[in-house]
């Protein structure tokens, strides 16, 4: 059968795809500690689920609005405005299944074949994909070694007269890096003068540490008209399975996303809109428990991998990952097998050192490994162990 070439050009998760390994895995019986989550490892709070579970019992099962239902959209408006001194009505708001389809949408939205997205490395392995579906040209921005974010001189290097859109992501993933208020600054400055859209993915933004804050991009002069506000429940209640997300935007821009949304998964899930609706009513302090032991958890995965000869990582300030610089390892063996690239060490970190990690390369750079600290403190001590003791024995 005939697999179009848009198909065949899509690369599979590595992020996915590594958690999926790492569990099958676990399925035999292997003792694998995994550092491949994308998701964090908490239940989600009950009396979300109390609310789900009462969608159900009232027969809240059928087609909803395509943009969500009122209440959510509702909600939704209030935390923008509350949480990110943003104002958007209902009509600028459209939830979507997950985060990574209101992206989709998005992009569907904004690029046309042949323009150019400026997308800052290390990326987030589905906006590249989700770029090369909509026929849009990525563009990589190397970023600074020293804030690991893309400043302003290199964007401008790779501006050509096609670029439309730039893509944000603060919180980072896989970097964890918050972007400082004054390099937003300078990058609205920039996107005002060459007429740039911004797709700003803020889905971690509730996850810091050490007092940092996010900022959407949305919210300097004259932004609001050019941005699209990515977020959702999944990361911030622990709701990844429950599959909503949404996007803040022009009007225009968001109904036409809801016409992509019309003929494709029309509205998400009933049951799960209410639950989202619940989710942004609870108590801040669910999320601060929370917060509060990713916190522990970074501060240990810090201390670890900072005690490993030659390994440099830019302190992660948000979401649940650190990025960290193997590349001095490149090039040695483990017991006669050569490691060449972060694809073979995390191969053979899984087969021999039992613990799993994603490659850098899955986010546009070779050399680094990223660890997932959504995980227990315990897995993080004996995992971390077992790495040092791989290490030890590298040559
Ligand atoms: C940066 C980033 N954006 C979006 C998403 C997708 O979120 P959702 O599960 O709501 O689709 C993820 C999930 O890993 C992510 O890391």
């Amino acid at each position: 059968m005939q697999i179009t070439e848009r198909a065949k050009n899509i690369e599979p998760s590595a992020t996915l795809s590594i958690s999926a390994r790492a569990k099958a895995l676990q399925k035999q019986g292997r003792d694998i500690i995994s550092f491949s989550a994308g998701e964090p490892d908490f239940d989600t709070p009950s009396v979300i689920k109390e609310e789900a579970k009462k969608a159900i019992d009232e027969g809240f099962t059928k087609y909803t609005p395509t943009s969500g239902i009122p209440e959510l959209k509702e909600a939704i408006s209030k935390k923008l405005e509350g949480e990110n001194g943003l104002f958007y009505s209902p009509r600028e708001i459209i939830v979507s299944c997950g985060a990574k389809h209101s992206l989709f949408n998005a992009i569907l939205t904004l690029c046309n074949p042949g323009d150019e997205v400026l997308l800052p490395k290390p990326y987030w392995v589905t906006y590249l994909e989700q770029i090369k579906l909509a026929g849009g040209k990525p563009v990589f921005l190397e970023p600074s070694p020293a804030t690991f974010t893309a400043g302003i001189e290199e964007i401008r290097k790779a501006l050509t007269p096609c670029a439309r859109i730039l893509i944000l992501n603060n919180p980072s993933n896989p970097t964890g890096v918050v972007w400082e208020e004054e390099e937003l600054e300078k990058i609205a400055e920039l996107a005002k003068e060459q007429d740039l859209v911004v797709v700003s993915d803020e889905i971690y933004e509730r996850l810091t540490y050490d007092g940092a804050k996010v900022r959407s991009i949305a919210s300097f002069p004259e932004m609001k008209e050019r941005t699209i506000v990515i977020n959702g429940v999944s990361k911030t209640f622990s709701m990844t399975g429950w599959r909503i997300g949404y996007a803040a935007g022009p009007q225009e821009v968001i109904e036409a996303m809801g016409r992509i949304q019309d003929h494709s998964t029309s509205n998400p899930t009933s049951i799960s809109q209410r639950a989202a609706w619940r989710a942004l009513q609870t108590d801040p302090c669910l999320v601060e428990e929370m917060v509060e032991k990713f916190n522990k958890r970074r501060k240990l995965i810090m201390q670890h991998l900072s005690e490993i000869p030659s390994v440099t990582f830019p302190i992660p300030r948000g979401a649940f990952y650190i990025f960290a610089n193997f590349s001095s390892y490149l090039g040695k063996s483990f017991q006669g097998k050569s490691i060449n690239s972060s694809l073979e060490l995390a191969e053979i970190l899984l087969e021999e050192a039992q613990i799993a990690c994603v490659p850098g390369i899955a986010f546009g750079m070779e050399g680094y490994l990223r660890f997932s600290y959504a995980t227990s403190e315990e897995n993080i001590e004996n995992g971390m162990k077992r790495l040092k003791d791989f290490i030890n024995q590298i040559n």
